[in-house]
């Protein structure tokens, strides 16, 4: 059995002297290209690890919630009738979101016993949040008999994250949690929610690099946000074929950048540009053209740093180091950004010696070492009851 599944079940056991109606797992996801664009209605090409958040939940009879988490011993407590009350900053807000927003869509809650795990880095860019949000709305729905479709539980997770955290985060993290298939690629269209799945080369590996610096996305992430909103609105007003972002070309861009303030237009220039890579990419893909997939990783990160304000020293030394280092085909920030983690594919053979290379050339410049991990691609949510 998976360690991190016995390990909830076994706690579980031991503190509420009872087995778990059920256990859940959600993985995370590496945002593989098409950074920002979910919200803007585009195209984002991700992938799910096997990393991943394990929870297991039973009833309980005296109207408490309880969670223990127990890879990093901590404990919350509240009583379900005081579940809408947010605490700044607490990780378990990410579970009371969920909490509202099924009860919103008819759910009936009830109190409950919870013991969760997990092995990702958490605030670093591989959506950690999303697999605690998707393993508990699955876990819940479970306990609480309450039925959803997939795509409502990707909504509910980020509708929790949206109206509960603040973060006005897109679909992308939930939505690659639920739809993540073993050894491959989701290419996503986020107008339709159309998913095409490509299956990843096994001569390359993703390798993360996680700088430490953890983002509080909510500020900054908003930020961009709004800047994008009103890209598309001042776009649309000269072009009815606009509704957002996804619809507007480079040329289109450029022929109007001097109708749009200049942040607002290298904000935009940033998601048109990454809409057009992942195009681009999902047909490098198909041709098995890896080292020009590689390339339109860097252009990215590239374009991150210069149009998009989301990248840090560190993440852009760690790219550089990328560029120079033996084996590596391309790299970028990858997620929200303003710190967390940076990608790098690599030749699968050349991992582990990129690994500590990267490290040690790291470590030469900041005087400490990021996290690093060679990633593996895993499949969606599951259940097990
Ligand atoms: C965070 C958000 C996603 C997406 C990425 C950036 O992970 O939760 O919705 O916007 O940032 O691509």
């Amino acid at each position: 059995m998976n360690e991190l599944r016995s390990k909830v079940t076994l706690e579980f056991e031991r503190r509420y002297g009872t087995a778990p109606a059920i256990v859940t797992r959600a993985p995370g996801r590496l945002e593989l290209l098409g950074n920002h664009t979910d919200y803007n209605e585009g195209f984002v090409i991700s992938g799910t690890v096997t990393n991943a958040t394990w929870f297991a939940a039973g009833p309980a009879d005296d109207g408490i919630c309880r969670i223990f988490d127990a890879c990093h011993d901590k404990y919350a407590e509240f009583p379900l009738a005081e579940a809408e009350k947010k605490v700044d900053g607490d990780w378990v807000n990410y579970v009371k979101g969920v909490m509202q927003e099924m009860q919103q869509r008819g759910a009936a809650a009830a109190a409950f016993n919870a013991v969760v795990g997990t092995s990702l880095p958490l605030a670093a860019g591989m959506s950690s949040s999303a697999a605690l949000e998707i393993s508990a709305a699955f876990a819940l729905a479970h306990l609480w008999r309450a039925e959803f479709s997939d795509d409502q539980f990707a909504r509910i997770g980020q509708a929790a994250e949206n109206n509960f955290v603040g973060a006005r985060t897109g679909l992308l993290d939930q939505f690659s949690a639920i739809h993540g298939r073993a050894g491959h690629l989701l290419i996503i269209d986020f107008r339709t929610l159309e998913i095409e799945t490509v299956p990843f080369p096994d001569d390359v590996a993703f390798v993360v690099a996680n700088t430490g610096i953890k983002h509080d996305l909510s500020e900054a992430y908003n930020e961009r946000r709004r800047s994008c909103e009103t890209a598309a609105e001042l776009l649309a007003s000269q072009d009815d074929g606009v509704t957002a972002l996804r619809d507007v070309t480079e040329a289109r861009l450029d022929a109007a950048k001097s109708h749009l303030p200049l942040r607002v237009y290298r904000r935009a220039k940033h998601i048109v540009g990454e809409n057009a890579r992942v195009i681009q990419a999902r047909q490098l893909l198909s041709t098995g053209n890896i080292e020009a997939f590689g390339a339109l990783l860097f252009d990215s990160h590239d374009s991150s740093r210069q149009n998009f304000d989301n990248s840090c020293p560190e993440l852009d030394i760690l790219v550089e180091l990328g560029r120079t280092l033996p084996g590596c085909l391309g790299a970028r920030l990858s997620g929200g950004g303003f710190g967390g983690i940076s990608i790098h594919l690599v030749q699968a053979a050349a991992a582990a010696t990129y690994c500590e290379r990267l490290a040690t050339a790291y470590s030469t410049r900041i005087g400490t070492p990021p996290t690093t991990m060679t990633c593996e691609f895993g499949g969606g949510a599951e259940r097990y009851v």
